[in-house]
């Protein structure tokens, strides 16, 4: 009754293999990136900032690894040879990061392109490149809201995003880079209030002076910062010498025109 009537040895083979070419094909994030693959989304980040070819990259060498700035891991038996770090500071790089290039570089550890004439956003795939812990975008032109992406960035410990345009509200997310001991904000637009359940375990530097928009209470995590942390913006409370108001202004009932409440 229950025996096979038709040889099926071959469709058991097949099929998993089959999947697994479906799913590399429909999450193209998660195929396996390799050495030359890096060495074209550096070449493709070179076209998009480098327009005077100011960097001397020999572009016929196979490898970037011997590229200014670019350092690769040393191959091994386990782990093929990646790029792991890119430090291009002061460079006089100008234009904004193209998807597929800074994202493409997926062993990357460290990132520096402080110094330079980058515009637009941060690109939203970073958030591929898991292993950074060092970001360093200081002194730039980048605009919009730090990405989702970033937030995925779980092994960060140091982020500068120093004297750009940043905007939006400093999220709450950044309390998913639980290994994060630097984050300097200082310099950009972002405004609002700070999350005041902001907390990171690890946090020993912490700057977002002279944002001006943010407002409202110093989180009580970072009350052991210096003011200096904290100086050209609207915030209050300890370290700062303004003390918030204790609640809300209450709007006082327009009804009752009851006077000599005077504040002390
Ligand atoms: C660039 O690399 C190629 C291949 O390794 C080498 O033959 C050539 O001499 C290099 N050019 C310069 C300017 O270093
Ligand atoms: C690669 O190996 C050399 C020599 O052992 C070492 O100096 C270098 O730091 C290693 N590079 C990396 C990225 O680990
Ligand atoms: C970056 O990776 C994507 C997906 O693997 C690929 O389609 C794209 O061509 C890569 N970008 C560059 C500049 O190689
Ligand atoms: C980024 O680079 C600047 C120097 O340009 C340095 O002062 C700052 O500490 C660096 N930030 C981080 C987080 O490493
Ligand atoms: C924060 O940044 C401002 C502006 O760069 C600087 O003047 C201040 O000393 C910094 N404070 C700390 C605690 O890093």
């Amino acid at each position: 009754m229950a025996r096979q009537r038709r040889p099926i040895g071959g469709a058991r083979v097949a099929v998993p293999f089959v999947v697994a070419a479906l799913l590399a094909a429909a999450l193209p994030g998660l195929v396996a990136q390799d050495l030359a693959g890096d060495r074209a989304a550096l070449l493709a980040l070179r076209d998009a900032l480098d327009s005077g070819l100011l960097l001397p990259w020999n572009t016929t060498e196979p490898s970037p690894c011997g590229w200014r700035g670019v350092v690769c891991s040393n191959q091994t038996l386990a782990a093929p040879q990646r790029v792991v770090e890119l430090r291009l500071p002061g460079k006089r790089l100008i234009g904004t990061i193209p998807l597929g290039t800074v994202g493409n570089l997926t062993a990357l550890q460290a990132l520096s392109l402080r110094h330079n004439g980058i515009r637009g956003g941060i690109p939203v795939d970073i958030g591929n490149c898991a292993q950074l812990t060092v970001v360093n975008l200081t002194n730039n032109q980048f605009t919009g809201a730090v990405p989702e992406g970033f937030f995925s960035l779980a092994v960060l410990r140091k982020v500068g995003l120093s004297r750009n345009h940043l905007n939006g509200g400093v999220s709450q997310d950044f309390n998913r880079l639980k290994q994060l001991d630097t984050l300097f904000l200082d310099s950009n637009d972002f405004a609002s209030a700070l999350p005041p359940g902001f907390y990171l375990p690890s946090l020993s530097r912490f700057n977002v002076s002279f944002n001006a928009q943010l407002t409202g209470p110093v989180p009580a995590s970072l009350a052991r910062m210096p003011a200096s942390a904290f100086q050209g913006t609207a915030l209050c409370d300890r370290p700062l010498l303004p003390t918030c108001p204790n609640s809300m202004p209450p709007a006082p009932p327009p009804a009752s025109p009851s006077t000599g409440g005077g504040k002390c």
